[in-house]
This record gives structure tokens, sequence and C-alpha cells, in this order.
């Protein structure tokens, strides 16, 4: 028996079942509008060929990294880094023809596949940054740093021409020092909940909580994205109606945080099970469109005290 306030999602046999037949499976693709919004269940290294030019405004990859780790019934094997290199570029330098000439692509990566998904992405985009966050889960090394953060690599397709809404990815930080001038606030804001200033976001993130069971988001799948984290580079690199699509679906993160901010999406990804976990978090994201640490506009710090009635907002 799971623990009582356990929110893990999980679907019976009967649930995946009707959910598995919402799929669309490999064959002939729809145009651009049928793909709009659907699950694809394949390889993406096969189907990236198959889809229209230019039908992603933001692509956000989150790839197996160079470990030996199990998604459903497929195993990705550790292997060296040429290796890994020559598997990059079975379906990367694919991903510029499907986004506009005005996109951005994230490619996350953790600390030992940053370093060849870096050399990669400068043959096919214009690499603009890389953000770090810090990821609290993991175990200690006996004899290492303990791995605490991963890298997201932001890309455009063009090097100055680019969609970047930075009002709405802004931090809403404590103020330590309330400075004022004319007896005023200067440039920070009084609240009953304390004094808090809106600040540009870097690319050192530390307010993100990976998913766990105690989470309405978290799911059984290993390799998880917070919904916050997507948030902030869907925001940050998309309009709203704009289509946002990813490869590596996985359980659905993308797809999930594109409806709840307005965005249209298309994932792909080749185990059945986690796309009908997908399929299930989007249709209770049509219900319940929170995101943990995001309401009223802002990021709130992790662990920060939630806005009343917003049981979600801590994260
Ligand atoms: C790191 S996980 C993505 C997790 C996802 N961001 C989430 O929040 O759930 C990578 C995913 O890629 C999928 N995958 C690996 N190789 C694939 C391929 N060739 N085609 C499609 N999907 C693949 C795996 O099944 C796995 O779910």
């Amino acid at each position: 028996m799971g623990a009582p306030n356990n929110r893990t999602l999980k679907l019976g046999e009967l649930e995946q079942a009707a959910l598995a037949s919402r799929l669309i499976r490999p064959g002939p693709l729809p145009g651009v509008e049928g793909l709009s919004d659907q699950l694809l269940c394949g390889d993406a290294i096969k189907l990236i060929p198959q889809l229209p030019a230019g039908i992603a405004d933001l692509i956000i990859v989150d790839p197996p990294y160079n470990l030996s780790r199990t998604f459903g019934a497929t195993e990705f094997r550790e292997s060296s880094t040429d290796v890994y290199a020559v598997w990059i570029r079975t379906w990367l330098p694919g991903l510029r023809r499907l986004l506009k000439d005005d996109g951005s692509l994230y490619v996350c990566a953790d600390w030992r596949c940053s370093g060849v998904i870096q050399r990669e992405l400068e043959s096919t985009f214009h690499i603009q940054n890389r953000i770090t966050w810090e990821r609290e889960k993991g175990r200690g090394a006996k004899a290492n740093w303990k791995n605490a953060s991963e890298d997201i690599w932001f890309c455009t397709a063009d090097p100055d021409r680019y969609y970047f809404d930075l009002e709405s990815v802004k931090l809403r930080r404590k103020v330590i020092a309330p400075y004022r001038k004319g007896g005023q606030p200067k440039d920070w804001e009084q609240t009953e909940r304390g004094n808090f200033r809106r600040t540009h976001p870097s690319n050192l993130w530390t307010d993100l909580t990976v998913p766990f069971w105690s989470m309405a988001e978290n799911t059984e799948h290993p390799t998880q994205k917070p919904e916050k984290l997507i948030a902030k580079l869907i925001l940050a690199s998309s309009a709203p109606g704009a289509l946002v699509f990813d490869p590596f679906l996985g359980s659905g993160t993308t797809a999930v945080v594109a409806r709840k901010l307005g965005r249209k999406f298309l994932g792909i990804d080749r185990e059945e099970s986690y796309l009908c976990l997908a399929a299930k978090r989007l249709a209770l994201a049509r219900v319940s469109p929170e995101i943990q640490g995001y309401s009223d506009g802002v990021f709130w710090e992790r662990n920060s005290t939630p806005p009343a009635g917003r049981r979600d907002a801590e994260g």
C-alpha cells in the first residue's frame, strides 16, 4: 500500500486501453491541422522526417541521457561519447526543418552529455545560452560531489530574430533591504505577504522541485520533468496559440503545460504506456489547469508559502 497522500498518477488496464485508442500510430500522417494537439506513438527518428516543415514555433527536447536506463519496454544503453554523438545526429539536424525560422529549441542534458549535445547543436542552431537548474533529488556520492544540477541548452534558428517574452518569466523575489526614495518603495512592492521585487531571470534556476509522490503532477515515468520548469520555457519562447513540439514526450509534461498555458502541442514517444499517462494528464489539465509553483502570473520561490486558497502553489 502506498502512503495515504500519494498522488502519483496510475492507470488501470481498461483506462489505458481506452486512452491508447486516442494515439496516432505510424502510417500516413495528417497535415499540420490534423497534427495539432496530438500524441504520436512511434520512433521519433523515423517520424521526424515525415512531419511537415515549419510546423513548430518551439521545440523542447528531453532525450535519453547517455546512461543505461529502462524506458517502458525499451532499454537505452550507455555508450561512448562518440557513439552517443552519432545517435544525436539521427534526430537533431532534422529538427531544424520542423522549426519556424523565428523559432526556438531547448535541449535538456546532464553533466555527462551536456558537452556533446552542445557540440552537436553548434552545427545546426544558434546557441543563445545554457540554463543550469538545481535538482534537489538524488543520492549522495561516497567519493565525488553529489550530482544536483542539470543543463538546458537554449538555441534559436536565427541568431537575432526570435520570440522572447521576458516579462512573463520575471522572478518575484523577497526584498532583503527595502530601499525607499521620497518615502516610496524604490522598484519593489509592499504587500501583506511581505516586500517583493520582480527581477530579471538568470540562467541559474534554484526554484524547482523534481516531481515526487505527494505532487499531483507525479507519474511513474522514471525521468519526469517539473511542469514549472517547462512553463518557463513555454512562456518565454512561444506566444499564446503557438505550437510546441516534443519528440521525446515521456509522460507528457511539455504537452500538458502547453495546454495549461494556451499553446498547441505535438508529442512523440515510442512507449504507449507513457503516452497513455500523457493523455490522462491532458484530460485532467482541462479541469485543473494549475501549475505547481506558478500562480497569478508569478513563479514562486521553492517552498514559499502558497497564496491563500492555492494548495498547489508550493514547489
Ligand atoms: C527523458 S524521457 C522524457 C521525459 C519527459 N520530459 C517527461 O517529463 O515525462 C525520454 C523519453 O524518450 C523516449 N524515447 C527514447 N527513444 C525514443 C525514440 N527513438 N523515439 C521516441 N521516443 C523515444 C522514452 O520512452 C522516454 O519516455
